[in-house]
């Protein structure tokens, strides 16, 4: 869909006086990532964060398209924002509202005219141009409607602000975009359009700007983040590995980690890049969707279970203690019980720490929505219940491996309870320790004495802590 523009008005600026801000990001990690740029680019504006919508100058709902269930949220949502828009009226003050993100990329046109209320709508790659949306919009608001669904992706990379607001000691990074893989399930090649890679330079910078801010732990996003494939300052393209190595070398930086990434894209030296490069954390979310050659075959996912499973065997070669994570998707269409079984079977073969599972949505647009073969709601739940049950055991049992033993830990996050904080493991494990304030922010060795299936417990090792 083209740039369309509404209603061409006067350009005003919108400097003055500071302006409330609410942003609510459903989705992956990318769309995280989205918000916070988002929150960037409009602080120059005047725009300052607020937690509430109700009496907020302008909300963006940053969407996902990817489920029935995340895209049905949005709507109900965006009654919700009507409501406080109303209110504020009301009371003589304005609302811009917003819808940003995978569901305003995929149906646009449908949220304009089924929500009059709506002053914006804009997908993931033309977020960059929100200061000139938003004049639009204040400069003739409640006449004024935006829609902008290009997919001009380098320009979005080019123009976010050298600024990024950092809250705590770990932060995103997108590097790659898009997806050309075209797995029948999913959406995302149409709503973030096709595979793109970022330089090398921006990456950096942007990176050393994280770490100046007190950024300890850096993850790489992409929806293939190992298809990455950018222009080094020399004009050669660089992979996920050559650039990791880079990063390694950034002081001040102590933790890297990259996801998601897909089986058919991993290169050697990635896997290589585990053993060698001493801030690469041996945590690996490897989706792999269903146990089945056949379910694997009609997902158009372009691996089968055995080289999936090679490939798990060259990472652990390289880094045996490397922790694993996957996406599965139960009850896609033509799925038997024998698939199902197939899956279970290679949840039991592999000790996951962790594992994402979803029942099969059907989603417009997509060549499986399509498919003959629907298998039953009352049996996508039941076999989804299975799935989980397995994969909680199993990180249970991984979870339980490390009770007794001292890990490194990244404080990175306060808790309720005065003297504990939350922290990761290098594994990625979810850690709530004994330990002080003063620890936010750093790696310290935490003693684990406790480990449920979602979390480890424990308390930091140094003296007086
Ligand atoms: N790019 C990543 C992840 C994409 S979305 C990858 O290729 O693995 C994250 C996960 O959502 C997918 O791995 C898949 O398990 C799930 N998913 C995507 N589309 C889905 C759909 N239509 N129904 C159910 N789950 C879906
Ligand atoms: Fe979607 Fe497949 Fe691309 Fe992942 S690889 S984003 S599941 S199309
Ligand atoms: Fe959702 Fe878009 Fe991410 S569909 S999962 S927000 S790429």
């Amino acid at each position: 869909m083209g740039q369309e523009i509404f209603n061409h008005f006067k350009l005003m600026t919108t400097q003055s006086h500071s302006k409330k801000l609410y942003i609510k990001s459903y989705g992956c990690q990318m769309n995280t990532y989205d918000a916070k740029r988002m929150e960037d680019i409009l602080r120059p504006l005047g725009y300052q964060s607020t937690e509430l919508p109700d009496d907020a100058d302008m909300v963006i709902l940053n969407t996902c398209h990817i489920r029935e269930k995340a895209t049905d949220k949005v709507f109900s949502d965006l009654g919700r924002m009507r409501e406080h828009k109303v209110n504020r009226e009301q009371n003589g003050k304005e609302m811009i509202i917003a819808v940003a993100g995978c569901v305003a990329q995929a149906e646009g046109d449908v949220i304009l005219q089924r929500a009059k209320y709506v002053d914006m709508v804009f997908g993931p790659q033309t977020y960059h141009l929100l200061p000139e949306m938003v004049t639009k919009i204040n400069s003739s608001y409640g006449y004024a409607r935006v829609i902008n669904t290009d997919f001009p992706v380098e320009e979005k990379f080019d123009h976010l602000p050298q600024d990024n607001a950092v809250s705590g000691p770990t932060a995103h990074l997108s590097i790659q975009e898009g997806c050309d893989k075209f797995c029948t399930f999913c959406v995302v090649p149409y709503t973030r359009g096709s595979e793109y890679s970022r330089k090398v330079l921006g990456i950096m910078d942007e990176a050393r700007r994280l770490i100046d801010q007190g950024v300890k732990d850096i993850t790489l996003l992409g929806q293939n983040v190992n298809a990455y494939h950018g222009e080094a300052p020399d004009g050669s393209i660089w992979s996920l590995a050559r650039l990791i190595e880079e990063l390694d070398k950034l002081e001040g930086l102590a933790r890297i980690r990259y996801t998601t990434s897909h089986p058919c894209d991993v290169l050697d030296d990635l896997v290589a890049a585990h053993r060698d490069v001493p801030k690469l954390m041996p945590y690996l979310h490897l989706p792999v969707q269903s146990g089945s050659d056949k379910i694997l075959k009609a997902m158009n996912r372009k691996h089968t279970v055995q080289s999936y499973l090679e490939t798990i065997a060259k990472f652990r070669a390289a880094r045996p203690d490397i922790a694993l994570s996957s996406d599965f998707i139960v009850g896609f269409p033509g799925e038997t019980d024998e698939d199902f079984e197939a899956t279970l079977s290679l949840v039991r073969q592999l000790p996951f720490g962790s594992a994402f599972t979803f029942k099969y949505s059907a989603r417009p647009g997509t060549p499986a929505a399509n498919m003959q073969g629907l298998v039953p709601e009352k049996v996508k739940d039941e076999r989804l219940q299975r799935l989980q049950a397995l994969i909680t055991a199993s990180a249970e049992t991984y979870n339980q491996s490390f009770v007794g033993k001292t890990l490194e830990v990244l404080f990175d996050g306060r808790q309720a309870k005065e003297g504990q904080l939350h922290g990761r493991t290098a594994y990625n494990q979810a850690v709530h320790a004994d330990a002080h304030e003063r620890l936010y922010g750093t790696v310290a060795e935490v003693e684990i004495t406790r480990a449920g299936h979602m979390a480890l417990h424990g308390h930091v090792k140094t003296a007086n802590n």
